[in-house]
């Protein structure tokens, strides 16, 4: 009897040891403010312990945007889609572009290997914005695509409201209490992924 490839990816995932979790930085905008949230949030991972990496969508390779790239994967693009089928678990840092995920981060999810990139893989999200809404537009979009896609949506969302002011020319949080929610859902998340795996 045929085995059900999505099971087999599913297993994988959950036979993993090394847990690796991987940070996507949803945007290409250069000096993004995502990609400054993406590296707070990595150093709190460090700080728990937990094996992780980022992969920035600004360093997809220019064969990646080639039309063909839908049916012959670039090999530039292997790198990348390898990244998230060796996750534990994902963190989704994207911000709110014209009440929407950025048009790169749709894309990048459309080129990914399907069922397995995404199938029963746990997932969280931040969202951040300008305006008062703190990327929920986003945060909503991504839950809706990636559930479609039946991952396991981590339910702690955080969104990050007028981030240009959350932000100082450094790349630092201006207050603590960002920092406080980012850590509360990071612990949450690594044990929400440990659950799954036990
Ligand atoms: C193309 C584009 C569209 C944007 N659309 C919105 C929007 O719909 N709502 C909003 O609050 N801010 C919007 N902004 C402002 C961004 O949320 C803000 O600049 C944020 O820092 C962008 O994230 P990034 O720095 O990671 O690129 C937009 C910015 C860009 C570049």
């Amino acid at each position: 009897m045929p085995q059900d490839s999505s099971i087999i990816a599913c297993c994988d995932i959950l036979s993993q040891d090394n847990r690796m979790f991987t940070i996507i930085i949803g945007t290409n905008r250069p000096d993004s403010n995502s990609a400054k949230i993406a590296s707070i949030i990595q150093e709190i991972y460090q700080s728990l312990d937990a094996p992780v990496e980022l992969l920035d969508l600004g360093d997809l390779p220019p064969e990646t945007f080639d039309p063909s790239a839908y049916s012959d994967k670039p090999e530039a693009f292997l790198p990348f889609s390898k990244k998230i089928l060796n996750s534990s678990g994902l963190v989704v840092v994207a911000p709110e572009y014209n009440g929407g995920i950025p048009g790169v981060l749709k894309y990048f999810i459309d080129l990914l290997e399907f069922p397995e990139s995404f199938d029963r893989r746990p997932i969280c999200f931040v969202g951040l914005a300008a305006g008062q809404w703190g990327g929920l537009r986003t945060v909503e979009h991504l839950q809706q695509v990636c559930g479609y896609r039946n991952a396991h949506i981590f339910p702690v969302r955080v969104f990050l409201a007028g981030i240009h002011k959350l932000l100082d020319k450094e790349g630092h949080l201006t207050g603590p209490d960002i920092h406080q929610r980012l850590q509360k859902q990071a612990d949450g998340f690594i044990a929400f992924v440990r659950k799954l795996q036990s």
